[in-house]
């Protein structure tokens, strides 16, 4: 009897295994590929960018979202070190998490997704629009509600302040998210979409937004069509 028991236990065990690993594979998307060519020259980038805060009311695109989280860090392939990022970082350490918090985009549903940069896929983390409650976390920004995204960049400083201390939360973690948001703000700009940094907003809201534990909200950059 004390057998079937357990076998049925062990049985048991294997199907919620099963489920639980079938699930997690339905929330990881595989973004496509992005694309390493437009019809923008970076200087012209450079010319045309700026600070984005009215969007209109449509609907982002699966390439437009997968081209965006490239820039944002995804990888590049130097053909020398190999696997690299989109933006530098101190020592090569990389301390910063990319977030999508999808609210209107065509084949993701709303949610919070984590952005791996090694397979270019997004994890989902939360579901549901949390739009208005991080735009109520960014001082009721409201280019936050309007945009259909936002990538919301985090940094985990211990990795950076392991090497190099203070210097490291002082100057190596803010320099690493300018670059990356940098490089957003242009690849927007490529795109025809527009964006924007915000720095203010209440770091506790948005931690308890996204879920946030061992990492500090940086950026948010709501991007969208410009209105
Ligand atoms: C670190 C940082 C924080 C910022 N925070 C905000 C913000 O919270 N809200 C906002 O509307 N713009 C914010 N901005 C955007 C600046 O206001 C904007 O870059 C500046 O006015 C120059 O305009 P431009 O980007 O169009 O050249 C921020 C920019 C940076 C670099």
């Amino acid at each position: 009897m004390k057998k079937q028991m357990r076998v049925k236990f062990l049985n048991l065990l294997v199907v919620c295994l099963v489920l639980s690993q079938a699930e997690a594979a339905e929330k990881v998307i595989k973004l496509p590929l992005p694309k390493y060519k437009s019809d923008t020259s970076v200087e012209e980038a450079i010319f045309k960018r700026r600070s984005i805060r009215r969007y209109k009311e449509e609907t982002l695109g699966f390439q437009e979202v997968s081209q965006l989280l490239w820039a944002a860090g995804g990888k590049t392939i130097d053909g020398v070190t190999g696997a690299t990022r989109a933006y530098p970082s101190a020592g090569g350490i990389y301390p910063l998490e990319i977030y999508l918090v999808v609210g209107n985009v065509k084949g993701i549903s709303p949610g919070v997704y984590h952005y791996s940069w090694h397979d270019h896929t997004l994890s989902l983390k939360k579901e549901g629009d949390l739009r208005q409650e991080l735009t109520a976390a960014s001082l009721n920004q409201r280019m936050v509600l309007e945009a259909p995204v936002s990538l919301v960049f985090a940094a985990v400083y211990s990795r950076t302040t392991l090497r190099y201390g203070r210097r490291g939360e002082l100057r190596y973690v803010p320099m690493d998210v300018g670059g990356a948001g940098q490089n957003v703000h242009l690849q927007a700009e490529s795109l025809g979409l527009g964006t924007v940094i915000i720095g203010a907003f209440s770091d506790r809201a948005v931690k308890e937004v996204l879920e946030l534990k061992d990492e500090e909200p940086l950026y948010i950059m709501p991007v969208g069509r410009p209105r």
